[in-house]
């Protein structure tokens, strides 16, 4: 078997759930189901059931993370549009990569659908650390315009939409500080192929048909799209069958598996696996540099999704069964070994 060696692929967007949540994941699952997926940094997201919006919040999460987390952990910090007096020492924060606003409704209490507060909000993140937006259709367009305005950074989170990612393009045709994310369901499943998924296919953005698909990969070859997000959002499969389903799914552990059976399919190259899973996340949110860190896999290898059991402590996968290819064999981390021929130490 070839390994070949590749540097620890980093992932801007994950839930992990912890605290108040640990029945869908929590730091040691969730960083297991990460160095699994090839990722030795990882970025948390602020909606928990008490929000990461004080400092107080965000100091809780990092002693948690920092008791049991196996990977390297970032936070973005979060907002309701009344706390903008924490931005400042939240933006200060080595700890905090981002500023997550969600301008459409999702898991938790969040929304932010008055346009003032919005703009409140990009007033006031007087910060280089992007604005990461779950904006759908023309509230990417609003957040876009802010962006400019008051010149912050900002990053559409999964864009899912043909219309989206013509927005983002004309934006940087235009020299705006926009960049992009896609995930891997929006990009390998599309609403129409995937009837038998039922309540596991349910997410925000929703799965779109095809045309948005094609759309999503054209953007990820030409640039348009910057990096792959995975929105690692997992719930348990009873939360999932609920007569009130949740949204969101696990993705941790498919990512890097999806792209390398692109790669096969010579959709994309090795090249962009890097492109889009280290370079530009590292850039873009300005990660620092993990010394003594790689991974080993061979990307020709084939794997079935779920043939070892998963990590992630919900158990379950979209993408079950599918053939993938690269599957992890070993991660350095900082000098350390944290994974030896497929096992977590
Ligand atoms: C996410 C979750 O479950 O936390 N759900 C989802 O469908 N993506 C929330 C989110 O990122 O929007
Ligand atoms: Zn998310």
């Amino acid at each position: 078997m070839a390994l070949k060696k590749f540097p620890g692929f980093i992932d801007v967007h994950v839930h992990l759930r912890e605290p108040g949540a640990t029945q869908k994941e929590d730091f040691t699952t969730g960083t297991r189901a990460a160095i699994a997926g090839g990722f030795t940094f990882i970025i948390d997201m602020p909606n928990n059931p008490s929000p990461t919006f004080s400092l107080e919040a965000l100091e809780e999460k990092i002693k948690l993370a920092d008791k049991k987390a196996v990977c390297d952990v970032g936070f973005h910090f979060g907002t309701n549009g009344k706390n903008l007096n924490a931005f400042k020492s939240a933006f200060l924060h080595p700890r905090v990569f981002g500023l997550k606003v969600y301008c459409n409704h999702t898991t938790g209490d969040f929304l932010i659908d008055d346009p003032k507060v919005l703009e409140q909000i990009f007033a006031a993140w007087e910060s280089p650390k992007p604005i990461m937006v779950h904006a759908e259709g023309e509230k990417v367009e609003e957040c876009i315009n802010l962006s400019k305005k008051y010149g912050r950074r900002l990053h559409i989170c999964h864009i899912s939409q043909k219309e989206e990612v013509e927005m983002v393009r004309k934006a940087k045709k235009a020299k705006l500080k926009v960049t992009a994310g896609a995930t891997p369901h929006h990009l390998f499943l599309a609403a129409s192929g995937i009837k038998t998924l039922g309540n596991f296919a349910l997410v925000k953005p929703p799965l779109y048909p095809k045309r948005n698909q094609d759309a999503l990969w054209k953007g990820l070859i030409d640039g348009t799209i910057d990096l792959v997000e995975s929105d690692h959002a997992p719930h348990t499969k009873q939360e999932k069958l609920a007569e009130k389903p949740a949204f969101g799914l696990p993705n941790l552990e498919t990512t890097l598996g999806l792209l390398f059976k692109a790669m096969h399919e010579k959709k994309i190259t090795e090249k962009d696996v890097i492109r889009l899973l280290y370079d530009n996340p590292k850039r873009i949110f300005n990660i620092p540099e993990q010394k003594d860190t790689y991974i080993e896999l061979d990307p020709a290898k084939p794997y079935r999704v779920g043939e070892n059991g998963y990590q992630t402590k919900c158990g379950w996968s979209p993408f079950d069964k599918w053939q993938l290819y690269g599957k992890v064999e070993n991660v350095i981390l900082h000098g350390k070994r944290v994974m030896n021929r497929g096992e977590i130490a």
